[in-house]
């Protein structure tokens, strides 16, 4: 029988029975100039296959406009090329440490808890997504001379709900819009997970980090027969700001490797690359143990991973302990890695001597101001990653009290009468000094990513509760939005007159870098706070002084012989300058 199966015991090619030794990394974190790079490093440590979700609200940033995305044909289309299959986990829901779990932020903002279930609001969007994404898949399945040969429905659904009515539904639109490759789920290994994310007739996989052997005990008490595959075996791990760096020491994951491929069965390395989150595409945690309803954890830039390829595409330790483990399973001697991309030639510095302040940024790029009765949220303003100024008079005279927000998320600069007057955070919602009326009070209020896992996935940012004078509420807030699309338009950036140096204050600071050779590099900001950095117009994604990340990587095709525009909007305190190295 031609085509990819899933067969009583095993995965078939054609008849012949198959090990699928496939590896994550996901288009939207790797540059396209790099796509071949990585897929023959990956080819090279020993995979057969590549996984690659799809961040649905990455292509269709407004109900009805679509961004590229043909990009998910082109990467399949590099995936054949390398000579390897594809698993493509089109969500809707991908989890992935990425913005909202990938869900659109107009999505959740409308739907709320209905996301993520049968209700047909919800599922109305998810079929107008699907039909405008899938046709780049069904055209690249593997017996139409493609790559695909397996296709996701949802994400761990059983690690947040129990509707098998909308996993099936789900189902039946991704037959219905033409995918003929094999379906599965992808689950944690308990029964209350495999319980509420496997459906019958649909091949059930599990994830997990070490214990091949319990995990799979586990799987088989659900399916009986079926091949066995780890969809996601963490090899590594990512990291939270302000939290400590993770990593997994090699040889212990790849004794985990040895493990699963012992027992038989399939796997699937998350990440075998994991690259970045550009643009502030990161998502975000909830602490607080197994309920995840505790402090806000946001994700940082890099999603290296610890993974075998890391940031860079170089191979690491881990690569090449994971690359002998899986030489033992190759049908064929495994191609030599291919030679690094570029890197940098030295280090070089720029003074970003250019700045514009906030408000002149806001004016140039923002949304309208406009006045509530309450202030609205993100998701009222439509806005997915950026920013949001309210400001708010508390009326005079009247005694000092103490200013606080209620809902905060996630982060609030203060200035009351124009000076600086703290930092407010979910924890910490209240100003140290309190405030005597009349006063005109603003709050640049920051979201850190949307939550992506757990039952707070697609919580509304900005300011949710309201903001409070002594325990009265100040009502009339005027709010002005600044989308980190809008950063896109970057002529409007070149276009705004410069107010002199910044002395630090938050803003938009400007400079160019002088490079002889290009290639790889690492951008450093010492003695800057916290925001977003652009080189020639490509967003490398949030720094903060907060760390453990300390550097933002930058891709060789975003640099260029000669001068490179560079862009630091500052929303703390700013430095002077940065530094590629
Ligand atoms: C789960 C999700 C993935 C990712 C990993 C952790 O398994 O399915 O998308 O979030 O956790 O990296």
């Amino acid at each position: 029988m031609n085509g990819f199966r899933v067969g009583e015991d095993d995965f078939e090619v054609d008849g012949r029975p198959v090990r699928l030794l496939s590896g994550a990394m996901h288009y939207f974190r790797v540059h396209e100039a790099q796509w071949g790079h990585r897929l023959a490093m990956l080819r090279a440590m020993g995979l057969n296959c590549v996984e690659t979700y799809v961040p649905w609200n990455l292509h269709e940033p407004r109900p009805g406009t679509y961004r590229d995305v043909e990009v998910l044909g082109r990467f399949l289309d590099a995936v054949r090329d390398a000579g390897l299959w594809a698993i493509v986990r089109p969500g809707p829901y991908i989890c992935a440490e990425w913005e909202n779990g990938g869900l659109p932020h107009w999505l959740t903002g409308a739907v709320g808890a209905r996301a993520r279930t049968r209700d047909e609001e919800y599922l109305g969007h998810v079929g107008r997504w699907f039909r405008r994404v899938l046709p780049q898949v069904v055209g690249r399945q593997r017996h139409r001379g493609g790559p695909v040969i397996m296709v996701q429905v949802e994400n761990e659904y059983g690690s947040y709900g129990s509707d098998g009515v909308y996993v099936r539904r789900l189902a039946d639109l991704l037959l219905a819009e033409g995918v003929e490759v094999p379906l599965f789920t992808s689950d944690g290994p308990e029964d209350h997970m495999l319980t509420g994310g496997s459906i019958p007739g649909v091949l059930a996989t599990v994830n997990f980090g070490s214990g091949a052997r319990a995990g799979f005990a586990t799987l088989r008490r659900h399916r009986p027969t079926g091949p066995l595959m780890c969809m996601e075996f963490w090899c590594g791990w990512f990291d939270h700001w302000g939290a400590e760096h993770v990593v997994r020491d090699a040889e212990d994951a790849a004794a985990a490797l040895r493990e699963i491929l012992e027992c038989g069965a399939s796997v699937n390395l998350y990440m075998a690359h994991g690259g970045t989150n550009f643009a502030g595409w990161a998502g975000a945690n909830r602490g607080g143990g197994a309920l995840h309803d505790g402090e806000l954890q946001p994700d940082v830039t890099s999603y290296d991973y610890d993974a075998p390829v890391d940031e860079f595409g170089r191979a690491t330790p881990k690569f090449w302990a994971f690359r002998e483990v899986l030489a033992e399973y190759a049908s064929a001697p495994l191609p030599d890695p291919p030679p690094p991309p570029p890197s940098l030639d030295g280090p070089v510095s720029a003074v970003l001597s250019e700045w514009v302040p906030l408000d002149a940024v806001l004016d140039a790029l923002g949304s309208p101001e406009a006045e509530y009765a309450v202030p609205p949220t993100f998701e009222e303003l439509d806005v997915d990653r950026g920013l949001v100024r309210y400001a708010v008079t508390v009326p005079g005279p009247r005694e000092p009290y103490p200013l606080s927000v209620r809902g905060l998320r996630d982060r609030a600069v203060v200035y009351v009468d124009g000076a600086r007057a703290g930092v407010l955070t979910e924890g910490t919602p209240t100003l140290l000094d309190p405030v005597a009326g009349h006063a005109r009070v603003e709050l640049w209020v920051e979201s850190l990513g949307r939550v992506n896992y757990g039952p707070r996935t697609g919580e509304a940012k900005g300011i949710t509760g309201g903001i409070l004078h002594e325990r009265q509420y100040l009502h009339g807030v005027r709010a002005r939005a600044l989308r980190l699309d809008a950063f896109d338009v970057a002529s409007a950036v070149r276009a705004i007159p410069s107010a002199g140096a910044g002395e630090g204050r938050p803003g938009l600071y400007r400079g160019t870098v002088e490079v002889h050779s290009p290639g790889d590099a690492s951008l450093a900001l010492p003695g800057w706070t916290r925001g977003f950095v652009w080189v020639n117009g490509f967003n490398l994604g949030r720094y903060w002084s907060a760390g453990p990340q300390t550097t933002l990587y930058v891709p060789g095709p975003v640099l260029r012989a000669g001068a490179n525009e560079v862009w630091v909007l500052e929303l703390e305190e700013g430095g002077e300058s940065v530094r590629l190295a």
